[in-house]
């Protein structure tokens, strides 16, 4: 059995360059799921921000406006590829003589988990980048140190499987042609693992955090402006392209794409559910 690739090396390699090649289309796939997280988190004007996870950097640069030229953005990844890629935007936006001042941001390529952070940001945001730790709860209580007395947290992750036929209908319609992998062990790292929201709430709890509360969003969103566009979509990003990586057969893999394809609806742009939890919270004191 292959031994199991770290996240920094998951976040280096193919996936990482993937996400920054798809950065604007993902940007826009999850639009409507990020206008939630950052209504969730009430950004005021100053504040300083700590985006988790940041990834290409939508949530920090969005974060950097809402806050203003008073305020400050520590942004955080492990990936280089896309640390890279939100600096660059930050810098085009500086480039680009937009009369909105925007807060400075930091890029840090450092794992969130055990990275000391100064004590003083005002919010701890992430949008689906703090589902990847080892060990979940001395992590998120790192990223509670962050935090100043009062301090807020607020992040996206998803909700179950099922729940999300953004990813599900072709997940199903791959697992027709291909034999379902072996169950990853519970609470592994993976973008479902805090499916379970009292679960997730008891671990923010745990991690020292007050007044958890974890709420239900649901939006339908478009994966596609057709039907292929969503396949190539669909077995581009997530858990179904990696299902579609390992195999080596590519008469089985053109038959598991064909089967997602025909799994997509028809006549115009693709929309399907996506389930998150908005788990918001406040470092007491
Ligand atoms: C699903 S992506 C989300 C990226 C970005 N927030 C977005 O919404 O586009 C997960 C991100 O978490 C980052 N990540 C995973 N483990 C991490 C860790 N221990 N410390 C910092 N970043 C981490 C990955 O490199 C990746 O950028």
């Amino acid at each position: 059995m292959p031994e199991p690739i770290s996240q920094v090396d998951y976040w280096n390699g193919a996936v990482g360059e993937r996400w920054t090649t798809m950065q604007e289309e993902l940007d826009r796939v999850f639009a409507p799921l990020t206008e939630a997280l950052l209504a969730g988190a009430g950004l005021r004007p100053g504040e300083r921000v700590l985006d988790v996870g940041c990834g290409c950097g939508d949530t920090a640069l969005r974060a950097a406006g809402q806050v203003g030229a008073g305020g400050a953005v520590t942004a955080v990844d492990v990936s280089r590829p896309m640390l890279a890629r939100g600096r660059a935007r930050a810098e085009a936006r500086a480039g680009s003589g937009a009369p909105v001042a925007f807060a400075p941001v930091a890029w840090i390529e450092a794992d969130a988990q055990t990275h000391p952070f100064e004590p003083e940001h005002d919010l701890a945001l992430s949008r689906f980048g703090v589902m990847f730790f080892d060990a979940s709860l001395p992590a998120f209580a790192n990223i509670r140190r962050a935090l100043r007395p009062g301090g807020r947290l607020a992040f996206l992750c998803w909700r179950a499987l099922p729940e999300n036929p953004w990813v599900n209908v072709a997940r199903e319609a791959v697992l027709s042609v291909v034999p379902a992998p072996a169950p990853s062990p519970p609470d592994s790292p993976g973008p479902f693992r805090f499916a379970d929201g009292e679960a997730l709430a008891g671990l923010l709890e745990r991690a020292g955090f007050a007044r958890v509360a974890v709420a239900a969003i649901d939006r339908d969103i478009e994966i596609g402006g057709d039907a292929e566009a969503a396949t190539r979509f669909a077995v581009t990003v997530g858990p179904v392209s990696g299902l579609l990586r390992d195999l080596d057969d590519p008469d089985l893999r053109a038959r598991a794409v064909a089967a997602v394809r025909a799994a997509m609806p028809g006549g115009g742009p693709v929309r399907l559910g996506a389930a998150c939890w908005l788990a918001t919270a406040l470092v007491p004191g």
